[in-house]
């Protein structure tokens, strides 16, 4: 093998390495910003099952439902999460976060619940 190979291999793992970690950070600030913002409806551990919900009309989605959760695209998700339900024809009980949230913590926050789903969600840019 000659020493080419040897740091395209070197390059390829730090690379691989350091998205996996900034992955990690991401998902650790977005588990703080569902802790404050959608918690008390999607619950401490995004079943759905916050101490809001009871009083909602409409059951807030369970984040841990892969099989559910793994069919939506990102894009959907951000659009979800910062325009709110009503915006892409769900429940207006669905609020939106758009105007407290950026659009980087709002991927945190997706980070967080992909992080979650069971079966887990495979990210094709991850390779995971
Ligand atoms: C006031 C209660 C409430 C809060 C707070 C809330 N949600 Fe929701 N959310 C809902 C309800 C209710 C639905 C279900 C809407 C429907 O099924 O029509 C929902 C649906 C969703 C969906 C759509 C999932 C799907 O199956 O299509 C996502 C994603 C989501 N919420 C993320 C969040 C995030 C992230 C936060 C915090 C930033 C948050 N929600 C805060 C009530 C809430």
């Amino acid at each position: 093998m000659g020493k080419e190979i040897f740091w395209l291999f070197g390059i390829a793992f730090l690379v691989l390495h350091h998205s996996g970690a900034v992955w990690a950070q991401n998902q650790a600030e977005g588990r703080k910003l569902y802790g404050t913002y959608c918690l008390t409806c999607h619950g401490e551990k995004g079943k759905g099952d916050g101490l809001a919900a009871k009083s909602l009309p409409v059951k807030p989605a369970d984040h841990t439902n892969g099989s559910i959760m793994n069919q939506l695209s990102d894009k959907f998700l951000l659009d979800v999460i910062s325009k709110g339900g009503s915006a892409v024809g769900k429940s207006a009980f669905m609020p939106p976060w758009g105007g407290q949230l950026d659009e980087k913590q709002i991927r945190d926050i997706i980070a967080y619940i992909r992080n979650i789903a069971e079966p887990p969600y495979k990210d094709k840019a991850l390779g995971r």
